[in-house]
């Protein structure tokens, strides 16, 4: 082969007068990672061929030779039967050459009046698109499960903590329907950004325009898109929904993250809290008597690489000057590893958490520990008359007593009560259980066992 005939080769070669250099080919090529857009960048060439033929760019009988013939690349990459091209540089030019292959001159019609500039910005929001839409499902089936087993546990008692300390006693269905209400915020982050990822930047071309009487509103239409977007230049150029999206997966991963870090620190022997099933573990290759929680460990793990992906997208968009740089070609490989790996993390939560199984025993023997009852005491003695700053030290001394003497408050008789306040009578004791206690905080958003069956039933009508 000529050097010549390798330079025609290009879709581009025309003014260039030796072939590309073999690395410089490879080092700028997109297709290795891009070709996962094929099936969105075939539809929406054949709403672009439509369009042109409806504003007589593009004959009837050329429209329907251009369509045929894409749903004929289509099928031949899904049969398998489809060899991508390096030194066609990325999925555009890949699909546009097999196209012209298959039905000839008419296929170098196909790309009048656009440009890959406004192509490959369209075929990523088509593709975020249906990806957005799956990740919801899967979302929307992490928070089912959730719910299921808020209500499973609704009456368990479990200790709750601030400072990772032993505070006050809760309900394991509330301290669930915690993580409930972050996966709310991200299913309402989720739809927030998918409304400015459904605008259409096909008709931009280049970065100006097009001289064709392109009619931008039908191809929207033909596309699902709400919209065209408002400026050439911008719409080449801006990769913000991209942002948005890796920002909705970023705090998404970091709540999964969080989750994660409980279930890992509650199936330890130390707590000893839950138990997750062996389908979710795996063991260790010296320690017969292992299982660990890799599942929450990886999930804890790939937030890293997501967060990341987020600050790689700002920092490639930060400086550039408008409108179309190569430099946007780089924003593929963090988006499509941060939607592979949200929806990995996303099916393995979904799966596992309705399988959680709390071990109500256990968690009710650690909120006896730890004077998690003291401030439903000093609250007694409020009510009673005793000023609160004077209740808190007053309860302060007796749990100082139980330390002491290795008893829980609901362990020391009334007589040992009352030694450290005379209003202290036999009914402090109906405070001093942890479902009095729990009880006690009824009120909305409360731990109370009916303020979360309440909390559930909302969820379950809203989901
Ligand atoms: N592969 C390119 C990308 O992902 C397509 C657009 C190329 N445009 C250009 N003018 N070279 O951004």
């Amino acid at each position: 082969m000529t050097d010549q005939s390798k330079t025609s080769e290009k879709p581009w070669g025309g003014r260039f007068s030796e072939p590309t250099d073999a690395f410089v080919e490879r080092f700028t090529a997109s297709v290795g990672f891009d070709q996962r857009l094929y099936h969105h960048d075939i539809t929406g060439s054949i709403a672009h061929a439509t369009m042109l033929a409806e504003v007589g760019v593009l004959t009837a009988a050329e429209r329907d030779q251009i369509v045929e013939g894409l749903n004929g690349v289509k099928a031949d990459i899904e049969a398998g039967n489809f060899e991508w091209s390096v030194s066609l540089e990325d999925v555009h030019m890949n699909i546009e050459a097999r196209l012209t292959d298959r039905i000839g001159i008419t296929g170098k019609k196909l790309h009048t009046g656009r440009s890959r500039n406004d192509q490959v910005a369209t075929d990523i929001r088509l593709y975020l698109r249906d990806e957005i839409d799956v990740i919801a499902e899967e979302l929307k089936r992490l928070q089912s499960g959730l719910l299921d087993v808020a209500e499973r546990e609704a009456d368990t008692i479990m200790p709750g903590f601030t400072h990772l300390q032993t505070a006050q006693p809760v309900t394991f269905g509330h301290h669930l329907m915690a993580w409930y209400e972050m996966l709310v915020r991200d299913a309402e982050r989720l739809q927030d950004c998918r409304k400015r990822v459904n605008v259409m930047p096909l008709g931009a071309a280049a970065l100006a325009g097009t001289t064709y009487p392109i009619d931008r509103a039908m191809t929207a239409r033909l596309l699902g898109f709400d919209r065209p977007t408002e400026n050439s230049l911008d719409s080449v150029s801006d990769r913000d929904f991209a942002i948005e999206f890796c920002s909705f997966a970023a705090l998404l991963m970091t709540h999964l993250s969080r989750f994660s870090e409980e279930l890992v620190l509650w199936t330890s022997a130390q707590f000893d809290f839950i138990d997750l099933p062996d389908r979710f573990c795996t063991g260790s290759s010296i320690m017969p008597q292992k299982k660990n929680p890799d599942v929450p460990e990886l999930v804890r793990g790939k937030t890293g690489r997501v967060n990341g992906h987020l600050v790689s997208l700002l920092t490639l968009m930060k400086s550039q000057p408008l409108a179309y740089n190569k430099d946007n070609q780089e924003d593929k490989e963090p988006l499509f590893d941060t939607l592979d790996t949200v929806k990995g993390c996303l099916k393995a939560y979904a799966d596992m958490v309705p399988a959680i199984r709390a071990k109500a025993d256990s968690m009710r023997a650690a909120a006896k520990r730890g004077f998690s009852t003291a401030t439903d005491l000093a609250d007694y003695l409020v009510k009673k008359g005793v000023p609160f700053r004077d209740a808190h030290e007053i309860v302060g001394k007796a749990v100082a007593f139980g330390v002491a003497e290795q008893r829980d408050l609901s362990e020391m008789t009334l007589d040992e009560l009352a030694g450290f306040s005379s209003v202290i009578a036999a009914d402090v004791f109906d405070v001093l259980t942890l479902e009095g206690s729990v009880q006690a905080r009824n009120h909305l958003g409360g731990t109370a066992p009916g303020q979360v069956r309440a909390a559930i039933a909302r969820a379950r009508q809203q989901l």
